[in-house]
């Protein structure tokens, strides 16, 4: 498909999915089992993904560029790893089913060299249906040819979108059982995690299909690493603060190998300031997100580079225990939220989510609530500085920032 044509495509069809990704919850699904101890994302995987910035403009050198920018920027030093290739990447099948790149993609197993060279891994972008998000053939019925396909190419994280099997299956094959339809969508995840998992290849299976039919219940059974909990995530901060809230309530289902995915960052994206993006990044460390940067990294300005590459606040995304944040309390505009780390740590993020910071002031913080006796000692993450939390402390926030403190032996 001419890439013109691809493109007019890919906004019809990126408009049926913003519809899509409305539609409501339904159950009961189907749970196939999918043998096999997954060796990946022990912790949240990190990396980069094409999307957020390039959206269906990426190409092989944009590709190139972001892994040479991963090294040089020092994020591949602060954990980052993964460069993934969102949509648009793929061409058209041959007779033998076998699929095909598109011209801005003239060598995949190539560009997966010169990423593995780097020392980092490469991630693609399917779905179940048989078109993608942006109209580009999809694994629809090819499902272990694509798997082997990845394989052979050196692929590491395959994301795999819900999209057009909406209408290609559910609705042509069920289409007034909704809870037939929950079973079909679980079944072709399951079917693309089994050839994953037939290739021998370790590959890390993340799921988009927006959160539907409670994924963070049977995400584990058909071999997922991870599954989107929304709707896309946009550059701005009624999205952004709209998925944190999506979140709360799903710590139970986080763990080594299975993580509740709320998209991709946005941070060095749209007009976002400088204390949504803090916030944007705190928020999904508490939540043991995927660190999944969106943004153009060879035009990255040093103030996002320093929010990318906050060691301490990546540490408590990638902590060892694996347990995500809940949200303890609410008081006002003023979010208190807490996550267990290892060794006995605590984080606790004060989020400010009042449009002006005089709305929510002044905001005194409940140890208490929080389940803490006494003065804590810990360290405020942004600043650096230690700090210590005592009981109903006045902390003054300006609007949609955070304060973000470790807890080194929560008490
Ligand atoms: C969907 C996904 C996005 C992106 C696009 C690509 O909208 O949710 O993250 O992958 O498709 O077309």
């Amino acid at each position: 498909m001419k890439l013109s044509v691809s493109l007019a495509v890919a906004s019809l069809a990126l408009s049926l999915a913003a519809v899509a990704q409305t539609a409501p919850t339904a159950k009961p699904a189907a749970k196939p089992k999918v043998a096999a101890v997954t060796t990946v994302a022990q912790t949240p995987p990190m990396g980069w993904n094409s999307w957020n910035f390039f959206a269906g403009k990426v190409t092989e050198q944009n590709i190139k560029d972001a892994a040479d920018q991963m090294v040089a920027t020092g994020m591949k030093d602060a954990g980052y790893v993964y460069i993934n290739i969102d949509d648009t990447w793929e061409g058209q099948r041959d007779a033998q089913g076998i699929l095909h790149t598109n011209e801005k993609f003239p060598d995949m197993k190539g560009l997966a060299d010169y990423v593995h060279a780097r020392g980092l891994k490469l991630g693609i972008y399917s779905g179940p249906g048989s078109k993608t998000c942006a109209g580009y053939p999809a694994s629809l019925d090819h499902e272990t040819q694509d798997a082997e396909l990845y394989a052979s190419w050196g692929i590491d994280y395959l994301k795999y979108d819900l999209c057009s099997f909406h209408r290609d299956v559910m609705s042509a094959k069920a289409p007034n059982d909704e809870a037939e339809q929950m079973r079909l969508m679980v079944t072709a995840y399951g079917k693309m995690g089994k050839a994953l998992q037939a290739t021998k290849r370790p590959i890390v299976y993340s799921l988009c299909q927006y959160g539907w039919d409670s994924v963070w219940e049977w995400g584990p059974s058909v071999g997922a690493n991870l599954w989107r909990t929304t709707g896309d995530v946009q550059a701005n901060w009624m999205s952004i603060y709209d998925i944190i809230g999506q979140n709360a309530g799903l710590a139970k289902y986080a763990a080594p190998g299975h993580w509740n995915d709320p998209d991709m960052l946005e941070v060095g994206n749209g007009k976002l300031s400088l204390a949504e993006n803090r916030t944007h990044f705190s928020m999904w460390a508490m939540l043991a997100a995927p660190l999944l940067a969106g943004n153009d990294l060879p035009n990255m300005k040093p103030e996002i580079k320093a929010i990318l590459t906050n060691k301490d606040v990546i540490a408590i995304d990638q902590d060892k225990l694996g347990k995500q944040a809940t949200r303890a309390y609410v008081d006002g505009e003023v979010e208190v939220w807490t996550r267990p780390l290892a060794g006995g740590a605590e984080a606790v993020a004060v989020l400010n989510a009042g449009s002006d910071h005089v709305a929510t002031h002044p905001f005194h913080l409940s140890l208490a609530k929080l389940g803490l006796h006494g003065p804590q000692k810990g360290k405020d993450l942004w600043t650096g500085q230690d700090v210590t939390l005592t009981e109903n402390q006045a902390i003054e926030l300006k609007s949609h920032d955070i304060l973000l403190v470790r807890i080194a032996a929560a008490k």
